[in-house]
């Protein structure tokens, strides 16, 4: 491989270990060798694939590997107090000044606890959790799952466990609530148990469980250590530096700028003046926004971030991969784009099938 790739870089051609090459190009490769080649199968292939076996051969390498901050996606039961936990966190740990700036908050924020980070995101949505660990990326490290200790365990909290679990997603149980009178904490624990068969720590289980009242503030710090304990336990890696790769969480058309889509950075660094690419949707960044609306030069592992410079809205829970050029994010969306086509055709063509089918 060291050769061909040599040979080949005293023509002018570049090639990397592990590249594809078309029919051709092998083709005339081979010939400079006076060897034959015949075509036996010829299948299409994915490129994004290549982008994300690229990836996960680097993954193996542990010494390119460093430490990121943790991304934490808080979750349970409607009313429970997800919301009022992740305000009470964000007044607790973000200077005053800049709370003004996150009312236009972009669905994720970054805080700092004794120097060290740790990253929120408001709603993720549940595929978040399963759809993104197939692509080898996931958007959530740890999930806090939000249990009122009035009201215990319900089916919403059975749902979002469910998917935690399913994500192999370390999780820290919050029992909100333990403000009011008739908050039972005891009991809460009990069903934790008996229903999903979190044991808590002070059971003999191994389940970190954290009474908190989002409302007065109390236990609001110990959730912040507990992040950071159960981080470090599950030691979040990246790839520190080279191209970009993260997770739309949210995306929409803005009336002034045009596609804007919020990421959260897996690996890598982003800058503006990167091209990207994200299912169909390509281009090179104009502009990285942080959650304060403020323009930064880049972003790194971890960091939620927007982005202004894509030709269409990529979808939410896409993947957004820096390329080198222009050429490849156009012919990675291209291909997006045909693939998405193909599925659309078979869709129809079922549809329309099945209308013919009660007309009979
Ligand atoms: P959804 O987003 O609708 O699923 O709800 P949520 O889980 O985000 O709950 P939210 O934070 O909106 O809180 C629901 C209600 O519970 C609000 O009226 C809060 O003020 C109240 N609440 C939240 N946390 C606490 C708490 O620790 N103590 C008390 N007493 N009330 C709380
Ligand atoms: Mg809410």
């Amino acid at each position: 491989v060291s050769k061909v790739i040599k040979d080949q870089f005293m023509n002018g051609i570049i090639l990397r270990p592990g590249q594809i090459l078309s029919v051709e190009d092998a083709m005339n490769i081979a010939k400079n060798y006076e060897w034959e080649v015949e075509l036996i199968h010829e299948q299409e292939i994915n490129p994004f694939d290549a982008i994300v076996s690229a990836y996960s051969d680097a993954y193996k390498e542990s010494s390119r590997l460093v430490q990121r901050p943790p991304v934490v996606t808080v979750m349970g039961h409607v009313d429970h107090g997800k919301t009022t936990l992740l305000d009470r966190i964000r007044k607790a740990k973000v200077a005053e000044d800049e709370i003004g700036g996150i009312t236009q908050t972009i669905g994720a924020y970054q805080v700092e606890v004794r120097n060290k980070k740790i990253t929120f995101i408001d709603t993720p949505g549940h595929e978040a959790f399963t759809e993104m660990r197939a692509r080898g990326a996931q958007a959530t490290d740890i999930v806090v799952l939000v249990v009122a200790a009035d009201d215990g365990v319900m089916p919403q909290t059975i749902e979002a466990y469910n998917h935690a679990k399913t994500a192999n997603v370390p999780i820290i149980v919050a029992i909100n609530k333990i403000d009011k009178p008739n908050a039972n904490v005891d009991l809460t624990k009990q069903q934790l148990a008996s229903k999903l068969g979190l044991v808590p720590e002070d059971w003999g289980g191994d389940t970190v469980m954290v009474p908190v009242s989002a409302k007065t503030g109390k236990g609001v710090e110990d959730v912040l250590e507990m992040i950071l304990l159960v981080a470090e336990v599950a030691d979040i890696k990246c790839i520190p530096e080279g191209n970009a790769r993260g997770i739309i969480i949210d995306s929409r058309l803005d009336k002034a700028v045009g596609p804007l889509a919020t990421l959260v950075i897996k690996d890598g660094v982003l800058k503006p003046g990167s091209y990207v690419v994200a299912g169909s949707a390509s281009g090179r960044v104009k502009a990285l926004i942080n959650e304060y609306g403020k323009r930064v030069k880049e972003a790194n592992p971890s960091d939620p971030v927007q982005i202004i410079g894509f030709d269409e809205v990529p979808d939410v829970h896409s993947i957004v991969y820096a390329v080198d050029d222009l050429d490849t994010s156009r012919s990675l969306a291209d291909f997006a784009k045909s693939q998405a086509q193909k599925e659309k055709s078979v869709t129809t063509k079922r549809h329309v099938r099945l209308e013919e089918f009660l007309s009979m």
